[in-house]
């Protein structure tokens, strides 16, 4: 058992896969922990086995995050709980068809799960967390929102959402004492695949999600901003990255650029 830390984490999506193993990471290294996720009867079997290996306090907050009413009774409890030191933004939805094949339902829908809720539940924490001058937001984000070329547009548009909302508050909270980490996994063995309607042959290479949430807990004890854990080399993602703060100081100009000219 390790020693308690007196802290909490707050996991959404935690009855499964990723936020299952990062609940089970996090009790390891003493955190009491609160589980966000639908699914009542897998967090208690969770919290159940969390608090006899390892003694820490696990409580259920049984929510479906695309409830206007529910979302608001996890963000209040993120609001007035000063023991949650840890927000970690996990609960995510994909889907297999194609843009035009998808309902506008079911585009709101995961929407309002991949970055309504998201956003709404750092909305509630980081006022809190900017005034102590600590505590730390993981955003868990996706390798599909850099790559348009999968296919899984909307999918991909929420996770890029995901990616700079991470950067932009790096930038405002970290100056604050506010960590704030994106967490990048490329294809990852859980259900969500299934869920998402997948045909599992046709499913990329996949990491065992205890390596994936392994990986990024060593990018989040080094305080990266942006983990791809499954990316061999780094200095791809550094060049990428200082390629976009090249044509930072470029933007603004006051005549458009010599091509957009009209030929006279
Ligand atoms: N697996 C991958 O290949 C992969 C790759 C890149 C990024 N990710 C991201 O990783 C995150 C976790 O996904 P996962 O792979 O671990 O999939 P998962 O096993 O399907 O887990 C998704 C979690 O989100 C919860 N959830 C779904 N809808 C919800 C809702 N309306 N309200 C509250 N909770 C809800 C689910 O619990 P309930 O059903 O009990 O509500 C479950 O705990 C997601 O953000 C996903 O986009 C996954």
């Amino acid at each position: 058992m390790n020693q308690l830390v007196n802290k909490s984490v707050l996991v959404t999506g935690a009855s499964s896969g990723i936020g299952a193993v990062y609940a089970d990471r996090f009790a390891k290294r003493g955190y009491d922990l609160v589980l966000v996720a639908r699914d009542r009867t897998r967090m208690e079997a969770l919290a159940e086995r969390l608090r006899r290996e390892t003694g820490v306090a696990v409580d259920i907050l049984q929510a479906d995050l695309t409830d206007a009413g529910e979302l608001a009774q996890v963000e209040e409890r993120l609001r007035s709980d000063a023991h949650i030191s840890i927000l970690l933004n996990n609960a995510g939805v994909s889907t297999a068809s194609s843009f035009a094949d998808q309902s506008p339902d079911e585009v709101a829908k995961i929407i309002n799960l991949n970055i309504t809720a998201l956003t709404r539940l750092t909305s509630a924490v980081a006022p809190r967390f900017a005034k102590t001058g600590d505590g730390a937001i993981i955003n868990i984000s996706s390798v599909v929102g850099l790559a348009p070329e999968f296919g899984m547009t909307i999918y991909g548009a929420t996770k890029a959402f995901v990616l700079f909302l991470t950067q932009g508050l790096h930038l405002e909270l970290g100056p604050k004492g506010v960590y704030v980490q994106a967490v990048l996994p490329a294809s990852t063995r859980t259900e969500i695949w299934e869920r998402a309607g997948w045909d599992m042959n046709a499913v990329p290479p996949t990491m065992e999600v205890d390596e994936l949430v392994d990986a990024a807990l060593v990018g989040f004890d080094r305080h990266e901003t942006v983990t791809i854990p499954s990316l061999p080399d780094a200095d791809q993602w550094k060049t990428f990255d200082t390629a976009r703060q090249s044509m930072i100081s470029n933007f603004n100009q006051v005549h458009a650029a010599a091509r957009y000219h009209l030929a006279s």
